[in-house]
């Protein structure tokens, strides 16, 4: 007989992802739905202060289709400069109850509120913006920077989204296409990344296809995202204000841009967002950006010999910097080798990084072996997910 944990635990995964069921000819899945995606062209949006204007038919009734079916609570994948989000009206605990489902993200993780403008930020807030972010956002808004803002009591905003927490997280995405979606709909969004749980943020609509593809019915294809990696989550609603996450925008800028309280701030849990000292066991993680393939960080002065044991199939070699995929022959012998360059600057290293680790799983490697980078600029963000991806750091 199974055990009232294991029924609760299997209830529970039907009432918040139901299983896909297979296409045949004669019956019409119960829940699986269709997935369209639709294409608008970034560079035909316009705005007349927030005004949307697109120049291009086919982009023009794609974003309405977006934005009829946000305003219906169902959910739209969009692309945002960080990366792809997964949007639904934050204000309708069913449109972000359908965001859970179709990530089987857990249900008490938070979620971003999207806002094209500041006064739509005030719709969610009640009062003005708490003057320590004002220079944050002089200098970072529309961009890849969330802030928390206190959660008032009389807020619009579903508790599903904000999940006990005495705040929200809010962003003025800088992509066209998301500011052009939230204000056309005329709905604050609520947004994660739009990638199943656990696995590597989307920057590209396929990536979206390839985790969501039945779960939602639409995807907009606005190529691929900028930054690569999420937006800077900061916290000045504690002193002194700190950094939740690093991301699109660097620590160092905070610094630079912030005004006086910024400029001594620092990422929370700052020790293990850098390259930890020493190889880390299997397991010890939370598991996050994952691709199928095992993940494995090196520093760039590492002694091959470290790696030998290893005994892969297929690797992906993913360098930038300082190796190159010469750096890696002869190590496996038995082994495939296949070579990923993330890039030779920071910036190109933060773009490619999770589009790599799906391009190796498609592949078929086992083995993705990354080279860290130092932690200054974009390196806090990238080895940030890179820590949270691998299961080993090698130096
Ligand atoms: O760039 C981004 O931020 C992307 C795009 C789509 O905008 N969104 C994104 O959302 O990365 P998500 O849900 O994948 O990550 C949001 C992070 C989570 O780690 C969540 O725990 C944290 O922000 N977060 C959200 N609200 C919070 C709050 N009130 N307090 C603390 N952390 C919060
Ligand atoms: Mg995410």
């Amino acid at each position: 007989m199974r055990s009232r944990s294991h029924r609760a635990r299997s209830l529970c995964s039907q009432f918040f992802f139901p299983p896909i069921q297979p296409r045949i000819a004669t019956s019409i899945p119960l829940f699986r739905r269709m997935t369209t995606v639709v294409r608008i062209d970034r560079a035909s949006i316009a705005f007349e202060g927030t005004r949307v204007a697109c120049s291009d038919e086919a982009s023009r009734r794609a974003l309405q289709q977006a934005a009829q079916t946000l305003r219906a609570n169902d959910v739209v994948a969009f692309p945002t400069e960080t990366v792809y989000g997964l949007g639904a009206n934050c204000q309708s605990t069913d449109a972000v109850a359908k965001i859970y489902a179709a990530k089987n993200r857990p249900s008490d993780n938070p979620l971003i509120v999207h806002v094209s403008s500041r006064r739509q930020v005030e719709t969610v807030l009640k009062t003005p913006i708490p003057p320590i972010y004002d220079e944050l956002i002089a200098k970072f808004w529309p961009g890849p920077l969330t802030i928390l803002l206190p959660l008032p009591e009389n807020t619009p905003i579903s508790p599903l989204c904000t999940k006990n927490q005495h705040t929200f997280g809010c962003r003025m995405p800088k992509h066209p296409v998301a500011r052009a979606l939230i204000e056309e709909s005329g709905l604050p969004l609520a947004a994660p990344s739009a990638n199943a749980s656990t696995k590597p943020s989307p920057t590209e609509a396929k990536h979206v296809l390839e985790d969501m593809d039945g779960r939602i019915p639409l995807i907009i294809d606005g190529g691929p995202a900028d930054v690569g990696v999420e937006s800077t989550v900061v916290d000045g609603l504690v002193s002194p204000p700190r950094v939740l996450r690093p991301g699109g925008v660097s620590i160092e800028e905070i610094r630079a841009h912030g005004g006086s309280q910024w400029a001594d701030t620092v990422a929370e849990g700052a020790r293990g967002v850098s390259a930890p000292s020493a190889p880390r066991a299997p397991g010890m993680k939370y598991k996050h950006y994952s691709p199928k393939a095992r993940v494995i960080a090196v520093a760039p002065r590492v002694s091959m010999a470290k790696l030998s044991g290893l005994q892969p199939a297929k690797v992906a070699v993913l360098t930038s910097l300082q190796l190159g995929p010469e750096n890696f022959t002869g190590i496996w012998p038995q082994a495939a080798l296949l070579d990923l360059p993330l890039g030779r600057t920071k910036q190109e290293v933060s773009h490619n990084l999770f589009s790599r680790f799906r391009e190796a799983d498609l592949a078929g490697c086992d083995l993705i072996v990354v080279e860290a980078v130092d932690t200054a600029d974009e390196g806090l963000a990238i080895m940030n997910r890179l820590n949270k991806a691998a299961e080993m750091y090698i130096e």
